[in-house]
């Protein structure tokens, strides 16, 4: 891994044991070339944000603390989200409010997002994909606009092991992550 590569937090939408979303994060981080270092960041354990917890900082959890470290360093991060409902799960949208805060220590902002959306379902999870795109615009994310990634079906798609069995989803995601590489450079900050 060379000594400038980005780092990029990834996060799953999905508590899921055999989370097809967690499936598709995992591909990409295998298809990423050498300029990124993907690392899925667990966010299951985070407690519901209480405002309360960042008014006294010995009221902040540990847990909040060491997720916002870990943001702080990342270059950038990929967002893997199931659908639940039409909309994202709440286990990301805590997982976000919470890198927004303490108020005005936004750790999202202006950095490199991508987002893809994994479903068994028929339409890829798209409403879920496109509400949480516009959150993290809100959030001042400069979030990839294509390729969009709308996996469906996705029980099909991998084998017994997790790995991706379609070549062509292979392709979509290796298309995916290799345009995310470019959009983390300077040239596409700059641009
Ligand atoms: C779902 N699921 C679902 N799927 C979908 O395509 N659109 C939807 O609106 C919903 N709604 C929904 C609500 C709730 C509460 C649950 C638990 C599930 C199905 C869901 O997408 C499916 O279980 C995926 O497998 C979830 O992704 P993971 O957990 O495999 O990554």
């Amino acid at each position: 891994m060379p000594q400038n590569a980005k780092d990029i937090a990834v996060l799953v939408g999905s508590l899921r044991k055999d989370s097809v979303n967690r499936k598709a994060a995992l591909a990409l981080a295998g298809l990423a070339p050498p300029s990124l270092r993907l690392e899925l960041i667990e966010i299951g354990h985070l407690p519901f944000y209480n405002q309360e917890f960042d008014a006294d900082p010995a009221q902040t959890p540990a847990s909040y603390s060491d997720f916002r470290r870990r943001l702080a360093r990342a270059d950038g991060a990929i967002f893997a989200t199931p659908e639940y409902n039409r909309g994202y799960p709440a286990v990301l949208k805590n997982a976000i409010d919470i890198g927004t805060r303490p108020y005005g220590k936004n750790l999202w902002a202006n950095k490199p997002a991508g987002v893809i959306s994994v479903s068994l379902g028929a339409l890829g999870a798209f409403g879920a994909n496109q509400q949480l795109r516009q959150q993290l615009a809100n959030v001042n994310m400069r979030v990839l606009q294509q390729p969009e990634i709308y996996l469906a079906s996705a029980d099909k798609l991998f084998d017994a092991d997790g790995n991706v069995t379609a070549l062509s989803t292979r392709d979509l995601l290796r298309s995916f992550i290799e345009t995310f590489a470019a959009w983390t450079t300077p040239a596409a900050i700059a641009a």
